[in-house]
Parts: C-alpha cells; structure tokens; sequence
C-alpha cells in the first residue's frame, strides 16, 4: 500500500519520549473502534497520543516503550488475513508495520496480553494515560497481577505509576517541523473551503448548502473530513455558540457565521468566517464587524514568544469592550466594564485555544497562577467575537448580529505566522462576494 510518509518524526518523538521514561515502561492504546448503531460503526479516528507517537493508521494497535539501558519501541497491531482484509481493506501485519513505522519489534495484537507481563517484570515505574479508558486501566492491573504472582520466582513488580499525558502534553504544545508543514496545509485547504463558500453564497440558501460548500473543498483537496463539526448559522443563530444544525434558510439581509475546520493526515485546522448572505454588509452589521475585526487583529498582534497565552485575550477583549462602548452597547470606563464582567452577555468565551491533533489540543494553560509563557512552535487559534442576542440590552438595531473572526496562528522565533487566509475585511468580502 502506498503510504508516502516517512516514520522518522515519529519515530524522533518515541525516542524523546523513551529518554524520559527511564526504567519504566510506557504503554500506548490507539481508540477503540465505536459502534454507531446495531452493526454499523463510526468512521475510526485513532486515538491521538497513539497518533502523535505513530502515525499508524489502524484500530486495534499498542505500542509499548521500554526505557532504560537498551531502550526498544514495540508496535502490536492485526495480523493480516485475507478474508477480512476482503471485507475490511488492508492490513499491514507486523513484519510489514514494523518496517514502514520504524519500530524495532511487532508482534499480533493477539498476543499482546500474554507478553504484556514479561515486558512489565521488573520495570519500577508505568507510564499510561491512567483513567482515560477504564478497560485499559484494568487490562494493565491484570497483567500487573500476574508478575505481581511470579515474585517467588524473582520477579519485581512495578511500584510506580504515572499519568504519562503530563510528559505527552508538553511534548505535544510545541510543534516540531513535520507538524507545522501539515497544520499549514491544513489551514490552506480549510481556507479554501470557507473561500469557496463565500463564493457561492446567495440569497435563498439554506445553511447546509453552505456545509457542502465547505466539506467538497475539504475533500477535494484530500483532507479526511472535518476536525469538528462545522456551524453554518445565519443570522442570530450565530449568537448559538455551538449551533450545529445548519438546517436553517439563510436570512436574505442577515450575516452567516461559518466555523469549520478540515483535519488533515489526523492534525486540525479551526476558522471562522461572518459575511453578509447579500454580498453587503448593512451600516450595522458593518460597526460591529469591524470591532471584532479590531479586536482579532489586536489579539494576532499579541502573540509572540516570551508574553503569557493570555496576553492575546486581554488584548481582544479590550478593544471588543471599547467596541462595544462606542456602539452604545455598554457605557462607563473600559477598566471598570472589563472589571465587573459587564461584556459578558455579548462576549462570554476565551479568544482561543492550543490548536494540533485535537482542535482544542493538548497543553497546559497555566501552572498554578502562572499562565504559560508562549514559545516558538506553540500553536493556537484566535477567535474574538460578538454576539448581539434578539432581546438584549443593546440598541434595538443590533440584535440578532453574531460574529466570530478565527484565525490559526504559530508562534515564530520574531512573532507569529498566520496559517489560515480567507478574506476578512469589509471590503475584501464585499469585493470577493461581487457579482457583475
Ligand atoms: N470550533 C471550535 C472552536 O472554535 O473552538
Ligand atoms: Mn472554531
Ligand atoms: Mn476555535
């Protein structure tokens, strides 16, 4: 089977992690596959530790990292069989797994219960995401048991266990170079997806028609689906954080809010896009676009390495607050609006997360009272908005208005890359949505 990848970024970041493990050993489950309904199941998506580790794409696979002196990086994966593989599709086997992902032994999953023992003898520690699947966590104490009945025979049990998401999460906030190649891939071909919709936009569509706008271009340019599920929500629906249903007629003189994001070779894109169903924004829609706009812009701005991850909200969040002054949304002093929560009914969630294998990615925000202080490699998104509800306190010609910018953006070695491209601005919408 063709699989143009090379196993060397993964097989780097095995061996950074093995050198932390010392004498223990680590264990690594892919997902378990998930049943949809009667016999049918959802579409496999790996689990992303196992993914990060890998890069193997399938169910029912393990890899066990032995630290210590001779270090070794072990892959058990299905044996090949040709009646199912009829059924199913491909299967790489162990020797041909071993060879293609840069491991040093593979063995059938159907043996992995039995050798989990040996490899578990007399190693002090374990390292598993402990907690994260309760089969695992038991699949772990019975193999853990049984070495625990060899003692008499001279062998050790392991004494120490530890969450090994800790040591994955801070290898995971800082993309390495194979990472940054695919998240900006991804982003190019989710900007393409949202560029094609604000294309075909017109009066008279409905929500979903704009979804398949965006999925054919993710497809068609060879992502594997979304990264989440997307909203298309028109007018005040926008003001629906998570509205997925996209099921509704587009308000012919309303906005429409697109968040999607395509996943690419298992790594997450996630963009927002707020654009006039006509082609023209109306004076309304225009104030307040042009405050998010302001206040995204302020925020991008803000990131770069050695400042805290939440430099970038406070900047956003301050010019939205004066914003929404200036649009007699709020009134009294910045300073006192942004100290009393009084924007929280029109902006009520954080200018964005870690963005990577999850949409909302591995990583610590902050230690303690201490947010995480950015460095080159991290990426995250940055994603001001407003969301003006029917019924609001604001002024009457406002409600209804809901608008998110989201961008996703790298820190650099001088500042930041923005990955994502579709137009933003008033007039670069209107000129792209022009018809004549
Ligand atoms: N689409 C999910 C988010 O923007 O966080
Ligand atoms: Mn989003
Ligand atoms: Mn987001």
């Amino acid at each position: 089977l063709a699989h143009a990848m090379s196993h060397a970024p993964y097989a780097a970041r095995r061996q950074a992690l093995l050198e932390r493990l010392g004498d223990g050993i680590a264990i690594i489950p892919t997902a378990a596959e998930k049943v949809r309904n009667r016999d049918t199941h959802h579409r496999f998506r790996f689990d992303s530790y196992f993914w990060y580790l890998t890069g193997f794409p399938e169910p029912e696979a393990v890899i066990v990292l032995v630290g210590g002196a001779a270090p070794r990086s072990i892959l058990f994966c299905r044996e090949k069989n040709e009646e199912r593989e009829v059924w199913d599709g491909y299967r790489y086997g162990p020797p041909a797994a071993r060879e293609t992902f840069g491991f040093d032994e593979a063995y059938p999953i159907d043996e992995f219960d039995q050798r989990l023992p040996d490899l578990i003898a007399d190693r002090p520690t374990v390292w598993h995401a402990l907690g994260l699947d309760p089969a695992w966590d038991q699949r772990l104490m019975a193999a853990i048991n049984v070495v625990r009945g060899q003692v008499r025979a001279g062998r050790r049990a392991p004494t120490t266990f530890i969450d090994l998401r800790g040591a994955l999460d801070a290898m995971r906030l800082v993309k390495d170079a194979h990472e940054i190649d695919v998240m900006r891939r991804a982003a190019a071909i989710t900007s393409a997806g949202h560029l094609r919709a604000m294309r075909a936009c017109r009066p008279g569509m409905a929500e979903y028609e704009l979804e398949a706008e965006v999925a054919y271009e993710f497809r068609r340019r060879g992502a594997s689906g979304h990264s989440f599920s997307p909203i298309v929500a028109g007018g005040h629906h926008a003001c629906v954080l998570h509205y997925i249903e996209n099921d509704k007629l587009l308000p012919e003189h309303g906005l429409v809010l697109i968040d999607a994001g395509c996943e690419l070779e298992g790594y997450a894109a996630d963009m927002t896009r707020t654009f006039p169903v006509s082609g023209r924004f109306s004076p309304a829609q225009k104030d307040v676009y042009e405050v998010v706009l302001a206040a995204q812009q302020a925020a991008i701005d803000a990131v770069r390495p050695g400042v805290p991850f939440n430099a970038y909200h406070d900047a956003a969040l301050r010019a939205l607050v004066q914003g929404l002054v200036d649009l007699g949304a709020l009134e009294g002093s910045v300073d006192g609006l942004i100290e009393s929560e009084a924007y929280k009914p029109y902006y009520m969630h954080r200018a964005g997360h870690w963005l990577g294998i999850d949409v909302h990615d591995a990583g610590e925000y902050k230690t303690g009272e201490d947010w995480t202080t950015l460095a080159p490699g991290m990426t995250l998104t940055v994603e001001p908005g407003l969301y003006i509800r029917p019924g609001s306190a604001a002024p009457a010609h406002l409600h209804g208005i809901g608008i998110r910018i989201e961008d996703d953006v790298l820190v650099t070695a001088d500042g930041n890359e923005v990955y994502t491209s579709t137009p933003k601005t008033v007039a670069d919408i209107e000129e792209t949505m022009r018809r004549d």
